[in-house]
């Protein structure tokens, strides 16, 4: 006999699927509570730790409602370089998940960091987010939740929640660092962002006109 009770892995839906740039609706306290919601929550979090990621958003497995799972485990932690864990302002965040989650930001200060999505699958770019934010949300059992977070956790929640708005990590990035995780892990890994961003953030070759005004 095999158990009932595996649970499966859920499809993540990959950037140009329409699910990921539609207004995600928000649940009703019945529906959260519901065996339905109850059970994909449960395969949101198997799918989140399978990939691994640190965040999962509905819409990201198909659904267009506004709910995210997070965490980010101690091991994860460990495994990195401990000053680039330093540089990026990780710390743990305890698997939560959140429902029709409000971000306000505490501290707009801008933090330019690499970053992925499993939406955007092996790739990363720097992306600019606010340092620190607050966030109100229902629990799974519908209760109301407030998070205050910085750093990395921070960053977390604002690219999870940007998900339920139809917004990628990629609309607010900056193009020019955009990579495949391989590059990254060649050219990026072990430089600081600034070092990168002044390498390849000139845009003058951008500004030029698109029609080639070649002069001889
Ligand atoms: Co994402």
């Amino acid at each position: 006999m095999t158990s009932s009770t595996q649970i499966s892995i859920l499809k993540i839906v990959q950037a140009g699927d329409p699910v990921l740039r539609q207004h995600a609706r928000p649940l009703s306290l019945d529906e959260l509570r519901g065996p339905e919601i109850t059970a994909l929550i449960e395969q949101m979090r198997e799918t989140m730790r399978d990939a691994p990621g640190v965040g999962l958003a509905a819409p990201q497995v198909g659904h267009s409602i506004q709910l995210i799972v997070v965490e980010d485990k101690p091991e994860y932690i460990e495994r990195g370089d401990p000053d680039e864990m330093k540089v990026r302002g990780r710390s743990p965040l305890p698997f939560q998940v959140l429902a029709n989650p409000r971000l306000t930001v505490v501290d707009r200060t801008p933090v330019e960091l690499y970053e992925g999505c499993l939406s955007v699958a092996d790739f990363m770019m720097v992306v600019p987010r606010v340092r620190a934010v607050q966030v109100e949300a229902l629990n799974h059992a519908g209760a109301p939740v407030t998070l205050s977070l910085e750093g990395w956790p921070a960053r977390i929640l604002q690219h999870e929640i940007d998900h339920l708005r139809g917004v990628l990590c990629i609309d607010r990035m900056n193009s020019r660092t955009f990579t495949s995780v391989r590059n990254h892990g060649r050219h990026v890994d072990g430089r600081t962002v600034a070092e990168v961003l002044t390498e390849v953030g000139h845009t003058d070759d951008v500004d030029a006109p698109l029609v080639n005004q070649i002069v001889d």
